[in-house]
């Protein structure tokens, strides 16, 4: 047996004795435990100081085991699950009696994801049930990309950590309900709005996509309500024409960084076509990827969030992109990690 058998071996061997292994996956790490056993799912909130009424994923290795989990699989799913499983697109469905209200945070219905990391299908064939995992985070910080993340966040709560390098897409899923007739998006991600109404026509789009829940609007994903991906650091993000976006940024953290007589840590959020318009003797300057493509900016933006609590920075500004393919969760993630503190110019 190769090493690395071993490991998913042992990793399985937790999973059935009721404990908690973080997984690589193609979109972030999980935390994951056995999604129908109540008492193991419970030991995820409390790792993650996670609410109860925020819901898990549950992952699967294999379209065989849906049918055991789900109640009922519309042609529309179908031809979802054809078109992006596996892949970072979790299914919510109307679920069965097996699933404990512990994984589904009381709600009728369940959130699938079959994943395509082959590390990740590997150790979930193994546990022999389907593993319910959030992201490996402590709940409010941005989700990890890397084992080490994983490592500083949960080590001391959790039994084991599976480290599979870099998350190749470095958002969480998108998440489409497909419960109801009409089909909505409750989480924008790498698999865009417009992949998915290409195979089956407009959807639905759950507004608090765009700005923050008020008590009015309740989300749809309960998750979605929450503070999220904040740094430690105060994040500005500063939106509009990018020469104009550039000299506000420099005009802002100037200022803020001499603000009430102390000298402030002021990190910007570049990219590369812009990093050498900021004074890098001035700022910690950190380049999340390229304007010209978008999933590098999408792979970097968690990893460069908790880079710059790591040089415990004071306050971030950041530039806006446009909110249109992989750009909508893009957005998504870094107008929460700012508490939708948005400047447009
Ligand atoms: O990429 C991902 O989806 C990662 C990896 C580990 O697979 N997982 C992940 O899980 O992001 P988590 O727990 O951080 O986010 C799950 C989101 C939450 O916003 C939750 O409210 C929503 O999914 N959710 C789960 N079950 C749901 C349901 N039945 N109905 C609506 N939303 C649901
Ligand atoms: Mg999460």
């Amino acid at each position: 047996m190769s090493s690395n058998n071993l490991i998913l071996e042992k990793a399985a061997d937790i999973i059935k004795s009721g404990g908690l292994v973080a997984f690589p996956t193609e979109t972030v790490y999980g935390l994951g435990a056995n999604a129908l056993d109540p008492t193991s799912v419970k030991k995820i909130y409390e790792a993650k100081g996670r609410p109860s009424d925020n819901p898990l994923i549950v992952h699967i290795s294999s379209l065989k085991y849906l049918d055991e989990l789900v109640l009922d699989v519309s042609d529309v799913a179908k031809r979802l699950m054809n078109e992006f499983w596996p892949g970072p697109l979790t299914l919510v469905f109307k679920k069965k009696p097996i699933v404990p209200d512990e994984t589904s945070g009381g709600l009728d219905t369940v959130a699938i994801r079959f994943p395509e990391n082959k590390v990740a299908q590997l150790f979930i064939e193994k546990c022999g049930v389907p593993i319910a995992a959030p992201s490996a985070n402590r709940s409010g910080k941005p989700s990890p990309t890397r084992a080490s993340h994983v490592h500083f966040d949960l080590d001391s709560k959790i039994d084991m950590i599976i480290d599979g390098g870099s998350s190749e897409y470095g958002l969480e899923s998108t998440i489409l309900d497909v419960s109801n007739d009409k089909v909505y998006l409750l989480r924008p991600g790498s698999i865009t709005k417009e992949m998915v109404e290409e195979i089956i026509g407009t959807i639905e789009i759950d507004k608090n996509i765009f700005n923050n829940a008020s008590p009015n609007s309740v989300p749809k994903a309960p998750g979605m309500k929450y503070t999220h991906y904040s740094p430690q650091a105060k994040v500005t993000i500063v939106n509009g024409e990018l020469d104009i976006v550039i000299e506000k940024i420099n005009i802002l953290a100037k200022s803020a960084m001499f603000k009430d007589g102390i000298i402030k840590k002021i990190g910007i959020l570049a990219t590369e076509q812009t990093k050498d318009k900021y004074d890098n003797n001035m700022f910690l300057i950190l380049v999340v990827g390229d304007r010209l493509k978008e999933e590098t900016i999408a792979a970097g933006l968690f990893k460069m969030l908790r880079k710059f609590d790591y040089h415990n920075v004071d306050e971030v500004y950041a530039e806006g992109f446009s909110e249109s393919y992989v750009g909508l969760a893009i957005m998504n993630r870094l107008k929460k990690a700012s508490s939708y503190n948005i400047i447009n110019v």
